[in-house]
């Protein structure tokens, strides 16, 4: 493995045919606001240039500070730095995305965004609830949102330049299909759970085909059972190649062509997060054909509950 390759520098042409992904991004899905700010303005010093957030993470506001103060301390250019979010869904009716899409921005500090993505193909009641749940604790869903029409919404913030690309994510492939069949601007990313253990395979080929981004989310497994940076075919090869398991995973997810996204609070793990370089074939193809453990860690797909958010307090 070399240590000089430029894998952290990747970057994805976007099929809005002006603009490109750094493929290795910082996720800011982080519970607590103080971690936030400071991950995400170590993640920023440390050299990323892809940032996800959402409105559903509740942080916005902290994202948008250590954003703001990097800016300011002119260490790093907006202009350098890739950053999307995601309208929730309790905000699917057309007229609501473009309050919600503002409301980002707001918090972020911004005047645009890269990407702006809508985070489930679920609509909830809508309203100021993120959670709407009636009286036996089941959510409530809008049957008055489809998809489609509030797609056309996003089309509408790209025509007027504040979103330079639109997205989804947690869609399966039957879902990818119905909006690109019919969009007018196609979606130019798609973010889903990815990882050894659920790769997608399909749903890249017709990302790749479509010129579409799959952003890889949970790409260290999340941290929870099973722990896929305990994978045996994962720490031999990180043993080999003397890197640790969450670099062999990165540097795998970049090298089948998708944008993986990884969280960090701790200073030395989004380090060592940037720190990663090209893994050579045996190890790509060891992986892709030693491990048969099949796993989804987020029921977010089923539902449109998120799976690794908490409650609101
Ligand atoms: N679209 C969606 O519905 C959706 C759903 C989930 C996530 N996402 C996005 O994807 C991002 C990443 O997802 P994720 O949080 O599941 O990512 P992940 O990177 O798979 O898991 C994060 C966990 O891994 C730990 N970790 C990070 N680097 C490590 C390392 N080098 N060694 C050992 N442990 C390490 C973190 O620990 P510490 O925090 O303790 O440092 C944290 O507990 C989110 O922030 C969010 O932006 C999107």
């Amino acid at each position: 493995m070399s240590d000089t390759d430029g894998l952290r520098y990747i970057k994805i042409p976007l099929n809005n045919g002006s603009d490109e992904i750094p493929a290795l991004g910082f996720g800011t899905l982080i519970p607590d606001p103080i971690a936030t700010k400071d991950a995400t303005k170590a993640a920023l010093e440390v050299g990323f240039r892809q940032f996800d957030c959402a409105e559903r993470y509740r942080n916005e506001d902290r994202v948008g500070e250590a954003m703001r103060a990097v800016f300011q301390e002119g260490k790093v250019k907006r202009k350098d730095v890739f950053v999307g979010t995601k309208l929730w869904n309790n905000n699917h009716r057309p007229e609501r995305v473009r309050p919600a899409f503002e409301a980002s921005l707001r918090r972020l500090q911004l005047d645009y965004v890269d990407l702006y993505s809508i985070h489930t193909p679920f609509a909830f009641k809508p309203g100021d609830e993120q959670d709407p749940r009636d009286r036996n604790g089941n959510v409530i869903y809008d049957d008055g949102a489809t998809l489609t029409n509030t797609w056309k919404a996003m089309e509408s913030l790209v025509d007027e330049g504040r979103c330079k690309a639109i997205g989804l994510s947690n869609v399966n492939l039957g879902q990818l299909k119905e909006v690109f069949d019919v969009a007018r601007i196609k979606p130019a990313s798609v973010q889903v759970e990815s990882h050894p253990y659920l790769p997608e395979w399909e749903l890249l080929d017709y990302c790749k085909r479509n010129g579409i981004v799959m952003q890889a989310f949970a790409a260290l497994g999340h941290g929870i059972e099973p722990k896929l940076l305990d994978e045996r075919v994962i720490t031999v090869i990180a043993k080999r190649v003397k890197k640790t398991p969450a670099q062999v995973l990165l540097a795998w997810a970049l090298q089948r062509g998708t944008a993986p996204l990884t969280t960090a609070t701790h200073a030395r793990y989004i380090e060592e997060n940037f720190d990663i370089s090209t893994l050579p074939d045996d190890a790509i193809k060891e992986i892709n054909e030693g491990i048969s453990t099949r796993v989804r860690l987020n029921p977010v797909v089923n539902t449109g509950i998120p799976g690794f958010i908490p409650k609101a307090s």
